[in-house]
């Protein structure tokens, strides 16, 4: 088979290296791919951005690849699976009308709230003086949403009505998300600890991937803005066999089964962002792909070939498969540039992929590196995923660690406590 994926992070790069370990894979494309993809087997890029899905509709008319699977939200909202499958080309991905489910936190709260699947309770605003009314009268925290895609940016956990107001002005009054903050949400502010919660789903039958958890914060302990992602793990032990049960018939399966009856059925990768206390699960978020970083420890923790599984969820066979995961533990620890998530530096020689990659167990996967005439050079704000895979959590994080030890650049930034939430779990 040829497979065309769609991205350029390292999400998309451990799924390059998963899926050309398949052997049903004869060739992959990969647009528009980075340095890590094309280092690959069976691999190669082409320059073709993973917003333009026209572009990407072309290049498949070129190419006839016999599965599409794509990496990142953006072009599944906009439409890349409608426009491929009118066009007779297979995609593991969902339908824009069901992208929505990211696309919107407006829907996705909506859709909650009709088919009671737990979440944060939430106001609505389209009015920016009803919003601050609302916000000069009510508790704290609390939590401030742009309704669109904002790159991870549009979430505000509010301690203080000053910053709640400040993020109404930023969203509604200064649009800096454009469209995307023409409605907010106010939510109630969750506590508990997150997890993330990935599966296969064909539109019936949900496979649950390995449990995983994200480090959203920059700095260790949690500390300071938001980012993309600064280092995953798997398993977390967060997600008990207790809580994994609810999340599947309290969330996963609910979800699926909501999305079908609005005639929007739902097929390829369901992400729940969850908040988990004492076992109780309730739903931060839906994304309508892998996580990044959480793709990273996973897949070099499935065994299974993920093909076979894309294509029995597109045929609706998802039921008559299963999957299989190494007991091995595994820890990504993302390694970014110097002043990300604001403006970051680009262009650092970076030494030392080579050297880590040789601690056993490590693989470093690309998302923001170039090759120059001076060797490989920083380009994104997440740079590298170094990922292990140990017999525990502690062995896993050691490695990982290891690896990271090796590796440098000028101003290179990463958490030192990735994995750290699972040692201390009782
Ligand atoms: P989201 O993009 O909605 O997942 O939000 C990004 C991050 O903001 C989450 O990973 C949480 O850390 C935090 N967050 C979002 N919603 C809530 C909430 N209702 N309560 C507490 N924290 C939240
Ligand atoms: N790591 C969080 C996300 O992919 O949305």
């Amino acid at each position: 088979m040829k497979i065309l994926l769609v991205g350029s992070g390292g999400r998309e790069h451990a799924l390059a290296w998963k899926m050309a370990q398949s052997d049903m894979v004869r060739e992959l494309i990969a647009a528009p791919g980075n340095l890590g993809i094309a280092g690959e087997s069976k691999c190669r890029v082409m320059r073709v951005s993973s917003d333009d899905i026209q572009g990407l509709l072309e290049l498949a008319r070129i190419e006839k690849p016999d599965l599409t699977v794509v990496g990142p939200e953006a072009p599944l909202v906009v439409g890349l699976t409608d426009l491929f499958v009118k066009n007779g080309l297979r995609v593991f991905g969902p339908s824009s009308a069901a992208a929505l489910l990211e696309g919107s936190k407006v829907f996705s709260k909506e859709l909650m709230r009709k088919f009671g699947i737990p979440s944060a309770d939430f106001e609505i605003f389209s009015d920016v003086d009803h919003a601050v009314k609302y916000v000069n009268s009510t508790k704290f925290p609390l939590v401030v949403k742009a309704d669109g895609l904002a790159a991870g940016k549009g979430v505000f956990v509010c301690d203080h009505c000053e910053q709640a107001l400040a993020a109404l002005d930023l969203i509604m009054k200064q649009k800096v998300f454009g469209a995307a903050g023409a409605r907010v949400i106010v939510e109630e502010c969750l506590e508990g600890e997150e997890a993330s919660f990935i599966a296969f789903t064909d539109g019936i039958t949900v496979m649950p991937l390995a449990s995983s958890q994200d480090h959203k914060a920059i700095s260790d302990n949690d500390k300071g803005p938001n980012t993309g992602g600064m280092g995953a793990y798997s398993p977390a032990p967060v997600v008990t066999p207790s809580a994994h049960k609810k999340i599947m018939n309290e969330v996963m399966l609910p979800t699926v089964k909501a999305m079908s009856t609005e005639g929007r059925p739902y097929v390829g990768f369901l992400y729940a962002g969850l908040m988990i206390k004492d076992d109780v699960p309730k739903v931060l978020e839906f994304n309508v792909r892998l996580g990044d970083p959480e793709a990273q420890p996973l897949l070099v923790r499935m065994k299974t070939d993920p093909i076979p599984l894309m294509l029995a969820a597109l045929e609706g066979k998802l039921s008559r498969e299963s999957i299989k995961w190494a007991n091995d533990a595994s820890v990504c620890v993302v390694m970014a540039s110097q002043g990300y998530p604001a403006a970051y530096s680009k262009g650092k020689i970076i030494s030392g992929i080579e050297e880590a990659e040789k601690v056993q167990g490590v693989k470093v996967f690309i998302a923001g590196a170039n090759s120059s005439s001076d060797g490989v050079v920083t380009s994104g704000g997440r740079v590298l995923g170094v990922t292990s895979l140990g017999r525990d959590i502690p062995e896993a994080i050691q490695k990982a660690y290891e690896g990271v030890e090796r590796i440098s650049w000028e101003g290179v930034q990463y958490r030192r406590d990735i994995g750290q939430k699972a040692l201390s779990r009782p």
